[in-house]
């Protein structure tokens, strides 16, 4: 079952058969945080929630790494506690998200069934000690999760105040187990069918990889045949999914609709441990832990982060997890600024989130993570974030009525793959090229511009963007490149980057040459790639800079492809060569361009593109360091303005606005000190 969220269904309905449940609706924009009820004296809930209630947090996830406090022994199941807690819960006017405590089983379990246990890559079982020593593939493992999501769904399938469900906690790590290399042997059996389709597809010749027998295939995470290396991410994407499924089946058979079911995706968003649009498919939500760790925020790739999480199911989301100022497991676990906390709860819901809750409540007593930020400190007092953090919970109430049912909505989209992130880093050719650096080229300068953007899946619709960038789009299959061709015939801009359509869906080389099966409409291909170990001129119609990491030379050989850049003298092999070419194809246009250019340069290439496309943002441009998001609905659109700059900044506002935070007053202009923000709204009502 699929439910749209938004935050018009993210309230409590309420009636006479609803006696128990949060006695006033809470504001649809959410704050929250993780609390850990079964870590403390019950008679100390009262007074935490009584400090949750005045910080305006109305939202806790409780339970996601409870297990041997729910069922301290195989089979018996103590909820009682935890009906208690969401209770007292409700009497403060805070809302429940359970999680399933399926990333920590207790010590009983893997005592008692040792092939639960997660085996490494080097053959080396886990032991029981510290969080996520579970085989995700084990069928055993599984049924102990079913029977404890089971439990907890029955008892609070039909709670007033428990509005979702997170399932597990950041799948993180696969297992190497005899038992999980047949499963793997299964998987490819059914994906190929016979051993001759895979020994092609993998072009098994090379090194005498061919396979007689399906056991002979190893189940390896490095260093092996990149089609082997692909199947083999896929194949962890699909035990992730399927281990999901169990818990999602269980949940829906006994909670109401209005119950959301999503999991937190952490890997500070960007992991590729496994295929995020894969995962999150049958969610109803999707929602991710953003940290920042060492240092301060990093507000561009934070940003795109957002962007990259709203794309995951194209819909608003949630910040399962945030920092309540520092973490404990970066290298120097330095504290955001003061300010900085609120600017990026902001910077959350700019982006498109509906709820930002904090990790964690108050610093548990002992544990692997007593140094981790928290709201309120061993004695139970607040430390000094909790008054920013109720700062935040303020502002949430006063915007929800603004950001209600508002969403951001872009023109302009970054494509990116699994396939081609798994591709392009089994096979890095220069150590430096990092793909996210390589995406953030071309985001910034969008961002600059104060556009929206969605990052999105490739083969996602394309229907409603005049412009995409497709950076190191490294896999394309005959099907995407049919999706990609008619987006572009239909009259929207294809920009691709450096690497794009080198490999086939079976990460073999495409005979094409690149971009594949783009080279006969782009009229022209990549002749050479070159691994950059220093900068190389450019210059063109656009502009004059350098490429550095990599380049390509491309060639032209179809009438009306212009050039748009070439490389100066380096060496040899590239100078005066084409480094960007474009040409109109049907009502729109194909680019490529082979190189990783400098940022002004790349600001000139977005600039000529937006402009080709006719995008125009709807805010001018603002002082650098003021960051401006938009999230519209039918009838109105508001403006999340933040200063991340360590100057006061004017801003003068395209329009009369009115001003949420002052009694949204009508203003022209606004001052924004140094992390402040500003929601506007061109609402009237
Ligand atoms: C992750 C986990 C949490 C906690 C935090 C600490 O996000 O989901 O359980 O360990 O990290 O930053």
């Amino acid at each position: 079952m699929t439910l749209t969220l938004s935050l018009a269904t993210l309230s409590f309905a309420h009636g006479p058969a609803l006696a128990q449940g949060v006695n006033t609706a809470p504001p649809p924009l959410l704050l929250g945080a993780a609390w850990y009820p079964e870590q403390w004296p019950e008679s100390r809930w009262d007074a935490d929630l009584q400090l949750m209630e005045g910080a305006h947090l109305h939202v806790v996830r409780v339970g996601e790494f409870a297990w041997s406090t729910i069922e301290p022994e195989e089979g018996h199941y103590d909820l009682d506690w935890l009906v208690r807690a969401v209770r007292l819960a409700e009497k403060h006017h805070i809302a429940v998200v359970i999680g399933t405590p399926t990333d920590a089983p207790p010590a009983w379990l893997t005592a008692a069934h040792p092939a639960t246990l997660r085996v490494d890559a080097a053959g080396r079982p886990a032991e029981h000690g510290s969080r996520r020593q579970f085989n995700y593939a084990s069928p055993e493992y599984r049924k102990f999760c079913a029977a404890i999501a089971e439990q907890l769904a029955r008892r609070f399938g039909h709670d007033p105040d428990v509005i979702g469900w997170q399932i597990g906690n950041e799948y993180t790590d696969e297992s190497f187990d005899p038992a999980t290399r047949l499963q793997f042997q299964a998987w490819l059996q059914r994906k190929y069918g016979t051993l001759d389709a895979l020994n092609r597809a993998w072009v098994t010749a090379y090194w005498s990889q061919t396979y007689d027998r399906w056991e002979e295939i190893p189940l390896s995470s490095a260093g092996g045949n990149p089609g082997l290396l692909l199947d083999h991410r896929r194949f962890v994407s699909d035990t992730w999914r399927d281990f999901q499924q169990v818990q999602i089946d269980i949940i829906r058979k006994f909670a109401d609709p209005r119950q959301f079911i999503t999991t937190n995706v952490g890997g500070l968003g960007w992991s590729d441990n496994w295929d995020h649009y894969e995962i999150t498919q049958p969610l109803d939500l999707a929602a991710w832990d953003d940290y920042v760790g060492e240092g301060h925020l990093n507000v561009a790739r934070n940003a795109a982060m957002h962007d990259f999480a709203r794309g995951w199911k194209r819909q608003n989301f949630w910040v399962m997890e945030t920092q309540p100022g520092s973490v404990n497991w970066a290298p120097v676990n330095t504290t955001l600024d003061a300010g900085e906390t609120r600017a990026m709860a902001w910077q959350a819901i700019g982006h498109g989130a509906d709820a930002v809750l904090y990790w964690q409540w108050r610093d548990a007593l002992n544990g692997q993570e007593q140094y981790h930020g928290a709201l309120v400190g061993p004695d139970g007092t607040p430390l000094p974030i909790y008054a920013e953090i109720s700062h935040i919970g303020s502002d949430f109430e006063r915007a929800a009525f603004a950001l209600k049912e508002t969403k951001p909505v872009a023109q302009v989209a970054l494509l990116v793959s699994y396939d081609s992130r798994w591709a392009v880093d089994f096979q890095p050719h220069n150590r430096n090229y990092d793909q996210l650096e390589v995406l953030l080229g071309y985001y910034r300068p969008l961002r600059d511009e104060q556009l929206t953007v969605d990052i999105v899946n490739s083969d996602a619709s394309l229907d409603n963007y005049k412009l995409i960038f497709a950076p190191s789009l490294n896999v394309i299959s005959q099907d995407l490149a049919a999706h990609l061709l008619t987006y572009v015939q239909q009259g929207g801009h294809l920009v691709l980057g450096p690497r794009s359509g080198m490999k086939d869906e079976h990460n073999s080389l495409n005979v094409q040459r690149q971009p594949g099966p783009l080279v006969a409409p782009l009229g022209g291909r990549v002749e050479q790639y070159y691994a950059l170990d220093a900068a190389v001129p450019v210059s063109g119609t656009l502009g004059s800079g350098t490429a550095s990491l990599w380049a390509e030379q491309l060639s032209a050989n179809a009438p009306a492809v212009d050039v748009l850049f070439r490389y100066g003298k380096s060496n040899g092999w590239l100078d005066d060569q084409p480094a960007m070419i474009t040409r109109r194809v049907g009502k729109g246009r194909i680019t490529y361009l082979g190189a990783v250019l400098d940022p002004d340069l790349m600001r000139k290439v977005v600039a000529w593109a937006t402009s080709d496309a006719q995008v125009k943002a709807e805010f001018p441009a603002v002082l650098a360091g003021v960051e401006v998001c938009r999230r519209a609905a039918a009838d109105h659109t508001v403006f999340v303005l933040i200063n991340h700059g360590p100057i006061a900044a004017h801003v003068t506002l395209p329009t009369a606005m009115n001003d949420v935070f002052q009694a949204n007053r009508r203003v022209e202009s606004v001052d924004l000190v140094p992390q402040g923000v500003a929601v506007l709204t061109t609402d009237s009502r």
